[in-house]
């Protein structure tokens, strides 16, 4: 299929241009068309004349005569891959804006989670001989230390570079953290206030993006009440959309969705500013205080997650922003409630290598407390030699995958070509880009993000060896 020209184009029948194969089942723009004649309709569509797969915009009127037959129609297919393109270069550039605050932030938590380890750890050593106490310490040890497990999980994401990464995502929690970071960088002379669900669904998305729509409409929402003050009002919760909800005004499919709204008490949005709020370096503001690429951002987000966003404002009274975004019906990958079973064990002999010797040393006394046989190499060299005397000997290799010399990847390479479908686990850090998918190409039997919890660890160990029996 050709792309149509304004020649090509000139003195054809509309469905020749739009519908050049006769398609016979109507598009989405026909679809709409339908319904809502003597209206301008503009909407992003997958529409036959896109043929270069770019996203497109269609806007169409139909006009109609007295007798209601239409008598002309307009048409217009705008090409957004352009628009797209500055999306994402300013969504990066943002990232790393906001990355700066965040820091501040970080290590002012980190510090706090850093002191209750250390003085926790204190107290244990202090208590020693007194069990009953020395559990209770323990477990703020831990308590600290999943905490800044979280908080490093956090910022990785949010730093991450390149294309969004989609994964199953529990939304309130961004949207608490975007909060924090907000009211310390927002005046006391607005209020905010917030009604979020902890049970909101698990939506489909990129951590960083969910964070910069809240950023963007918060921030957005105080720059309306900088003058006056006011109430900045957050709140989210689940929704479900039947077909009698949709309308003109909420353009999606039915279904189950999270709804987050952003109120404000500020000046509102004028009508003539309302039609152009979502156009990309459209603003209201001076020069050097707004780029008006806010809600375009916004906007490229959550269109491509399927969600919609709609305005209401009053001028003078203030303005609501919701947004609606799909939930994932299966938690995937997620990790369900804690439920305490007691762990799997087994009596397997386990060849365990990281660079670090207090990991190696904490793995393998927790391994062997869980009845493995392990030994423990600091050296992915020498791990390969010891293999190589006698493949047969271990049952399992878990390893760490960044070490100088021979990274974990390579390791699994080398053992595999000796002992193919020997179970390997490969451990590695958030950073590292490492997916299923790589796992797999590599014939790697399964891989742990750092840092392993027990339970994660003999759980994954427990799967393997099972299987491979
Ligand atoms: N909550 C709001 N109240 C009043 N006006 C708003 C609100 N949100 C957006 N607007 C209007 O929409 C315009 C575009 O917003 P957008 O976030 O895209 O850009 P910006 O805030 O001007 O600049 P940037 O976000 O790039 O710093 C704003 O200039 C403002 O006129
Ligand atoms: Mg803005």
């Amino acid at each position: 299929m050709t792309r149509s020209t304004p020649e090509t184009a000139l003195g054809r029948h509309i469905e020749k241009i739009v519908h050049p194969q006769g398609e016979l089942v109507p598009c989405s723009v026909c679809q709409a068309q339908k319904k809502l004649r003597n209206e301008v309709i503009i909407m992003e569509a997958d529409h036959p004349y896109n043929s270069s797969g770019s996203p497109i915009e269609v806007t169409v009127t139909i006009v109609e005569n007295e007798a209601k037959q239409p008598v002309s129609i307009f048409m217009r297919l705008h090409d957004l891959t352009h628009q797209r393109e500055l999306e994402n270069q300013l969504s990066q550039s943002q990232k790393m804006e906001s990355i700066g605050t965040l820091a501040g932030g970080i290590a002012h938590d980190f510090n706090n989670i850093l002191s209750a380890i250390m003085g926790y750890t204190e107290l244990a050593l202090d208590d020693i001989d007194k069990p009953e106490i020395l559990k209770k310490d323990l477990e703020e040890v831990q308590k600290g230390s999943l905490r800044a497990k979280e908080l490093v999980q956090q910022i990785l994401t949010f730093s991450r570079k390149g294309d969004q990464e989609l994964r199953p995502l529990r939304a309130q929690l961004i949207v608490k953290e975007a909060l924090k970071l907000l009211r310390s960088s927002i005046p006391t002379t607005i209020e905010i206030k917030h009604n979020i669900d902890p049970d909101c669904e698990t939506i489909l998305a990129d951590p960083s993006q969910v964070h910069q729509i809240v950023m963007n409409l918060c921030t957005n929402a105080y720059h309306a009440m900088r003058k006056s003050g006011g109430v900045l009002e957050i709140s989210m919760q689940n929704i479900q959309l039947g077909i009698e909800d949709i309308s003109e005004k909420i353009n999606i499919e039915p279904g189950s969705y999270i709804l987050l709204s952003v109120s404000d008490s500020g000046i509102g949005i004028p009508r003539n500013v309302l039609q152009r709020i979502f156009e990309p370096y459209y603003t209201t503001k001076e020069k050097g205080e707004g780029t008006g690429l806010g809600l375009a951002v916004v906007h490229g987000i959550i269109s491509r997650l399927h969600g919609h966003i709609s305005v209401d404002s009053e001028p003078g009274k203030g303005t609501t922003i919701s947004v609606y975004l799909p939930t994932i019906s299966a938690p995937m990958g997620m990790k369900q409630e804690k439920v305490c079973v007691p762990l799997p064990k087994g009596h397997e002999r386990i060849l365990l290598v990281d660079d670090d010797a207090d990991i190696v040393q904490l793995t393998q006394k927790v391994l062997t407390k869980l009845g493995y046989k392990v030994t423990g190499l600091t050296n992915s060299l020498e791990t390969l030699l010891l293999f190589k005397q006698n493949p047969e000997e271990f049952d399992l290799i878990l390893t760490d995958m960044t070490m100088p010399n021979m990274t974990g990847e390579k390791l699994a390479q080398q053992v595999l070509a000796i002992r193919p479908g020997m179970p390997i686990v490969l451990c590695t850090g958030y950073s590292e880009d490492f997916n299923e998918e790589k796992a797999r190409a590599l014939g790697i039997a399964s891989y742990l993000m750092k840092p392993v919890s027990t339970e994660d660890l003999a759980l994954a160990l427990r799967k393997i060896l099972d299987c491979t029996k």
